[in-house]
């Protein structure tokens, strides 16, 4: 991708996944040199936000991950309201959290800390899901209570959201009404594969018709600051990962001008 990076007009800023830089300064060296004075947005998928009962280890995270934007200087940071694992196991999945009022409270507590810590806005995306547990709230409830309480930032994945409407047979439209729609900061847009009925969230193809008309709806309705296309298979077919980036361009300029 050096090409598609260096050439200009195409990328305005990287994301990059947080756990490949902790603790590795040499590494931080070696993005900021890529991205060449573009911003570098550490993007978690180990934060476990929702695990309950390992917080001596989750506070090391969040000092390492502390240094981690000291360096790279972020205009914000991300992570995904889930748990990835239990007290004692490793599930190497972003697994959905029960919808509960505990839940929400402890969330609530750790995204304050993450945010105090780190000294820049959190923001926190919605998975996608193939079950859901705990029934206190919807699911644009349950982020709405935790964003809010926390008094911090959504990060909207609009293929994420895309295949959980369709998976689980809701509303988009009431989805976004439920929402703080104005606390999203940054979006994702992703391709797919579907498989026996069920949509993959593999990020390995174009984006799909239906998430570029969730996207033109977002970017007419929310001052949107920003937009990332997630893409981390058959990046080979480098004219499809640059033909979905100016499409976000031309979009997001298309609203702004
Ligand atoms: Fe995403």
């Amino acid at each position: 991708l050096d090409d598609l990076v260096a050439e200009s007009g195409v990328v305005d800023w990287i994301e990059v996944i947080t756990e490949h830089f902790l603790g590795r300064p040499a590494e931080m060296d070696r993005i900021l040199r890529l991205a060449a004075g573009r911003p570098v947005v550490p993007h978690g998928i180990e934060m476990s936000i929702g695990t309950f009962g390992n917080d001596a280890e989750w506070h090391e995270y969040i000092e390492q991950l502390a240094v981690l934007a000291d360096r790279l200087d972020p205009p914000w940071f991300s992570d995904h309201l889930c748990f990835t694992r239990s007290e004692s196991t490793e599930l190497a999945a972003l697994a959905p959290l029960p919808r509960t009022k505990e839940v929400v409270e402890h969330v609530v507590r750790r995204a304050r800390r993450a945010q105090s810590e780190v000294g820049r806005p959190f923001l926190l995306e919605n998975i996608a899901y193939h079950f859901a547990w705990g029934d206190d709230f919807g699911e644009a409830e349950f982020l709405k209570r935790v964003v809010e309480s926390a008094d911090c930032y959504i990060l909207m994945d609009l293929t994420n959201l895309a295949q959980n409407a369709e998976n689980h047979a809701f509303s988009v439209d009431e989805y976004f009404a439920g929402l703080p729609v104005d606390r999203i900061v940054q979006v994702h847009l992703a391709g797919g594969v579907e498989g026996g009925g069920v949509w993959y969230d593999t990020h390995s193809e174009r984006v799909p018709a239906p998430v570029w008309e969730l996207f033109d709806w977002l970017v007419s309705t929310i001052d949107l600051p920003a937009a990332m296309l997630e893409r981390d298979m058959n990046l080979h077919r480098t004219a499809e990962v640059r033909d979905d980036l100016l499409r976000i361009r031309t979009m997001m300029d298309a609203v702004r001008s």
